[in-house]
């Protein structure tokens, strides 16, 4: 018998159907609402053609719609600016709330302003509003009603990067994070920068001068690891589906004794690998997955590079989501969770 009756807002975009796939066979999370807002009012199959019969039966509901009573669990996929709403109503409610939006991500009002352009309404909320960086929060979010799902770029730049911050070991004045991701990292909606014919057989840079997860980086690298960094983001987009790969470039001490301080940070961490000494990690070994797989090469006396992959709407959304509600519930961290990426 499943007992916690879950609530998914925004469950007609890329990782709400996400959401529904994983916890659909979660053993604890039973699906009782859906929510969408243009599609509202249809079945949920007429919009997700993945879903099998009784999900698909499902209605839509408005995204205003009220939760029935016995709803505990919220995740909120929304965008960000309409998600804080859905969030306050949410708590009101009584209910947790995973939120993968950034709107409860920063620790201040003024730096989601500066990343965002908007003004925040509930800026009395991010106080407790806890960073769902999972390995690196677990106490805190084992205590909250309210978790902010990292982004997918800062989570798959700050698992590789912390060990070697906490160790004091980089140059933190200058990091290069290059990083790649496929399309749907930028969601469901129609943008015609996202066409077929302008994404296919082709890779660009976006997002420059800085993309709004930089400060996302910077801010949780200091508070998790004492140290200020300033990172160069670089992200391009690639013509495939989804996954997520991050190039670390570093200059420091001693590169060579990196490997180990990686290896010994995850040795017991379900959801992250660091693979043998120059051997590297590909977005295809990770789809489908919520691991992330870590590489590293030392390329001279003072500097290497550290890669990263995970499935951007995974580990880096709807998995880490699932991942940080079973630490708030206090079950098994892994339950609903596949550490076998699909293949090929
Ligand atoms: N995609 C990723 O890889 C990724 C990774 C990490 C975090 N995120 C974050 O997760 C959130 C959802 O991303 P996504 O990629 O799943 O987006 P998406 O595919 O564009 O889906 C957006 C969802 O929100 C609903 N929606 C749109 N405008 C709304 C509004 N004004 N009020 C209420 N609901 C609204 C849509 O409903 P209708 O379809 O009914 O209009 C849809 O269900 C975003 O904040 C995003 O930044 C995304």
């Amino acid at each position: 018998m499943k007992q916690i009756s879950t609530a998914i807002l925004g469950a007609t975009g890329y990782t709400g159907s996400e959401l529904i796939r994983l916890i659909s066979s979660h053993p604890q999370l039973n699906i009782v609402h859906l929510g969408a807002h243009s599609q509202a009012g249809k079945p949920a199959g007429e919009v997700l053609p993945g879903l099998g019969d009784e999900l698909a039966n499902m209605p839509l509901l408005a995204s205003d719609a009220a939760f029935a009573d016995d709803v505990e669990l919220v995740f909120t996929a929304l965008p960000h600016g309409a998600a804080a709403n859905s969030v306050k109503k949410a708590l009101d409610a009584g209910c947790r709330v995973v939120d993968l939006s950034a709107d409860f991500r920063h620790q201040s009002a003024s730096t989601y302003s500066e990343a965002y352009g908007q003004v925040h309404p509930f800026p009395e909320l991010l106080n407790e509003a806890v960073f769902g960086l999972s390995e690196y929060a677990r106490a805190r979010i084992s205590k909250t009603r309210l978790v902010a799902n990292p982004g997918c770029y800062p989570t798959c730049t700050l698992l590789p990067l912390l060990p070697l911050l906490k160790a004091g070991v980089i140059d933190t004045s200058h990091i290069i994070a290059d990083a790649k991701s496929g399309t749907s990292g930028a969601g469901r909606s129609a943008k015609t920068d996202l066409l077929y014919c302008e994404v296919n057989e082709g890779v660009r840079a976006y997002g420059l001068p800085r993309h709004r997860h930089a400060w996302e980086m910077e801010e949780w690298g200091k508070a998790f690891s004492g140290s200020s960094l300033t990172v160069q983001f670089v992200p391009h987009i690639l013509p495939m589906t989804r996954g997520m790969l991050v190039t670390l470039h570093l200059s420091g001490e001693n590169p060579e004794s990196w490997h180990d301080l990686l290896t010994t940070a995850y040795a017991n961490e379900p959801f992250v690998r660091v693979l043998a000494k120059d051997v590297m990690p590909s977005s295809k070994g990770v789809n489908g997955s919520n691991r992330c797989d870590i590489g590293m090469s030392v390329t001279g006396k003072n500097s290497a590079v550290v890669v990263a992959c995970i499935d951007n709407l995974i580990k880096g959304a709807a998995g880490q989501a699932v991942q940080n509600a079973n630490i708030m519930l206090g079950f098994d961290e892994t339950l609903g969770l596949s550490l076998q990426a699909m293949w090929p």
